[in-house]
């Protein structure tokens, strides 16, 4: 528990007063045709829905260490080609930014770094500078003085973003901000702004793993669950343009438990490959351990194969993982995890160019599934000859040269195509 004093806004309670905007009729309403910047990174400018819209305040969430400093300087820097662009670093010093700089091959003269701790001073600057681009790294390190609780607490962390968007609302300026996600609760994590700013991207990745992954979990400009893939390398982020072959390339070919599966990750088709490795427990308690998957999902799924198709799993490990640390969480991919689970279990392989697709009920029926014709589209550019579908989805789907659609309306008639 932290105490908080509560500060009277005096200020603030005069400004709802004073407020002077009536009621207007949206039809009567102009509005110029919102200009986007883009970046150029096109993953990036992807996931904010096509650029960055003026006026729109931004939050990047992420582990620490996970790349969000980067991923904004190199933006930046494309940025900086148009206009000014502020980059306030109240975590690190500008030396270490420019060290970071000169690793990353950043040397656009349009960018200002201003390391400063003050939200009032970065205002002030950001006044005298009206750079294009507003970049604050990180939201829980800066603080206003008008409140006295500590950088980094709820509150602080909650009017520092109220100001910053008021004057990215006020003057045009399009504002990046930097949240750190922390595990304990004592230092106030980007969560809680969800609801103040217009996009909240998470910047997502596994220490063990090169790949980064940019994920719109909201967005007022654009769809959510937009993804930009990224690799980390030594010079920096580069952009993965071509997800599936990067996430198949390292497959073990004709491995028993190793299935891929077409997920849609917001307006794009992903090949991944699901892992399932089944096998007898050694202690009393079969363990149930599942990476990039929903665990809740996975135990339903095992459920499943027990009742409906008959297999003896009560009393095996079941271990599931989703390969190069990407997160998948939508229904359609159920399919798969039962067929990873399956051939495991009876330790044969899946044929290397199948792959399926749909989503599974708890009676074992395989239900339709959104936008089958990108992911059957998808598995035909990347040379599958075989994919297992819901029967539900075969209406009108046109069929692809060289891949052939079997429609499947339960979870047994699948296994039995695949390995009886
Ligand atoms: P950073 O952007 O500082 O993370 P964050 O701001 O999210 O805390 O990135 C830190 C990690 O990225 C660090 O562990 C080293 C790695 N990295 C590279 O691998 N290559 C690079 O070119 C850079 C700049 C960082
Ligand atoms: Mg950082």
């Amino acid at each position: 528990m932290v105490e908080e004093a509560v500060t009277v806004n005096k200020t603030k309670r005069a400004q709802f007063q004073a407020s002077t905007q009536s009621p207007v009729r949206l039809s009567e309403m102009t509005v110029s045709t919102e200009d986007r910047q883009k970046c150029g990174l096109a993953e990036f400018d992807r996931v904010l829905g096509g650029g960055v819209v003026p006026g729109s305040l931004t939050l990047i969430g992420g582990d620490p260490g996970i790349g969000k400093s980067t991923l904004i300087l190199q933006a930046a820097e494309r940025w900086a080609g148009a206009g000014p662009v502020l980059y306030v670093t109240a975590e690190e010093s500008a030396r270490q930014i420019k060290l970071r700089a000169s690793r990353l091959g950043v040397k656009a003269a349009e960018l200002f770094l201003l390391a400063e701790n003050s939200l009032e001073a970065v205002l002030e600057q950001a006044k005298d500078l009206k750079p294009s681009f507003l970049i604050v790294d990180s939201i829980q390190t800066v603080f206003t003085s008008a409140l006295e609780s500590a950088p980094g607490s709820v509150s602080q962390v909650r009017e520092c973003a109220g100001r910053l968007m008021q004057q990215a609302k006020g003057v045009g300026i399009p504002t990046f901000i930097i949240g750190h996600v922390t595990k304990d609760g004592t230092i106030a994590g980007p969560r809680m702004l969800e609801h103040m700013v217009d996009t909240v991207l998470y910047f997502e990745g596994d220490a063990g793993h090169p790949y980064r992954i940019l994920r719109a979990v909201k967005n007022r400009y654009g769809s959510t669950n937009e993804i930009g893939v990224f690799e980390m390398k030594d010079i920096g982020l580069t952009e993965v343009p071509n997800p599936s072959e990067l996430f198949l390339a390292e497959r073990a070919e004709d491995a028993a438990g190793s299935i891929v599966v077409p997920a849609i990750e917001g307006t794009r088709p992903i090949l991944v490959e699901i892992q399932a490795l089944v096998s007898g427990t050694a202690f009393g308690n079969p363990r149930r351990t599942a990476m990039g998957i929903d665990g809740n999902r996975v135990s339903l799924l095992v459920a499943v194969l027990e009742k409906k198709v008959g297999y003896a799993l009560l009393g095996q490990d079941i271990f599931l993982n989703v390969a190069g640390g990407v997160r998948l969480n939508e229904p359609a991919i159920d399919l798969g995890v039962i067929a990873a689970l399956a051939s495991s279990h009876l330790n044969r392989p899946v044929p290397k160019r199948t792959l399926l697709f749909g989503e599974v009920g708890l009676a074992g029926e395989v239900r339709a599934v959104s936008r089958p014709e990108l992911r059957v589209k998808e598995a035909e550019r990347l040379g599958f000859n075989c994919c297992l579908l819901p029967a539900g989805n075969l209406k009108n789907l046109p069929a692809p040269k060289g891949l052939e659609l079997i429609g499947v309306r339960d979870a047994s008639e699948a296994l039995a195509f695949l390995f009886d």
